[in-house]
């Protein structure tokens, strides 16, 4: 209203809004634990397909990418599911944001394939990689491998542990992982196209 914002007013308008950002993600996916841990974590199950998932969490992580030099490249068939689609969007995003996080340069490649009635969703990167002797700790709660590329960029360590919750509570699925320090990484969800309807109809 005052007019237009001057380069230092920019500057700080931006730090202020992904500090508040990364705060709401924070609380999100602490509430989101709490819920899952109390056996609260309602699962809402509808018929959908996997592009519109794809494009939103791309569009949701579009900006990211623009600050980096990499490429994100789609490789995705036509699937319809019938899962709790919310859910599986926030495991997406989760995949795909951490591999931009951690890859400053080359690519991110998203696969999606049927096999044997699961949806087998994988996200690529070239990125810092995670030595052999890390990847079990991976997927539990506060870990975070430390490195300058990790200290640099914000984090607490619970994106993956939700992720896996998810994948194994609400979309009756599976995670798996692979990597080769210093080269990238592939994080791997399975799950199946048709879950198991479930009693709970409420969002939560
Ligand atoms: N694609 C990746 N390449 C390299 N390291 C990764 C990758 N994904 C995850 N990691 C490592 O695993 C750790 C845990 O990831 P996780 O997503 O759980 O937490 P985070 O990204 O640090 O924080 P947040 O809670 O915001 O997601 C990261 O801190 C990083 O060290
Ligand atoms: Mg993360």
């Amino acid at each position: 209203m005052e007019g237009e914002l001057n380069r230092l007013q920019t500057d700080h308008m931006g730090r202020i809004q992904r500090a508040a950002r990364h705060l709401l993600d924070l609380i999100t996916e602490v509430i989101d634990i709490s819920k899952i841990e109390a056996g609260q974590l309602a699962t809402y199950q509808e018929k959908f397909s996997l592009e519109g998932v794809i494009s939103e969490a791309v569009e949701c992580l579009q900006e990211k990418l623009h600050h980096k030099d990499l490429i994100l490249e789609r490789q995705t068939s036509p699937l319809q599911l019938y899962t709790d689609r919310r859910r599986l969007l926030q495991c997406v995003m989760n995949y795909l944001s951490n591999a931009i996080k951690y890859t400053e340069v080359g690519k991110v490649v998203i696969k999606a394939i049927e096999q044997q009635g699961n949806l087998v969703l994988s996200v690529t990167d070239t990125g810092i990689g995670i030595r052999a002797q890390d990847q079990a700790r991976l997927f539990t709660q506060f870990t975070r491998i430390d490195s300058p590329q990790v200290r640099r960029t914000p984090g607490t360590g619970l994106g993956l542990y939700l992720t896996k919750k998810i994948v194994e509570e609400v979309l009756q699925g599976q995670v798996s992982m692979t990597s080769e320090y210093g080269r990238g990484s592939t994080f791997v969800l399975h799950v199946p196209l048709y879950a198991v309807p479930t009693s709970t109809g409420d969002r939560g």
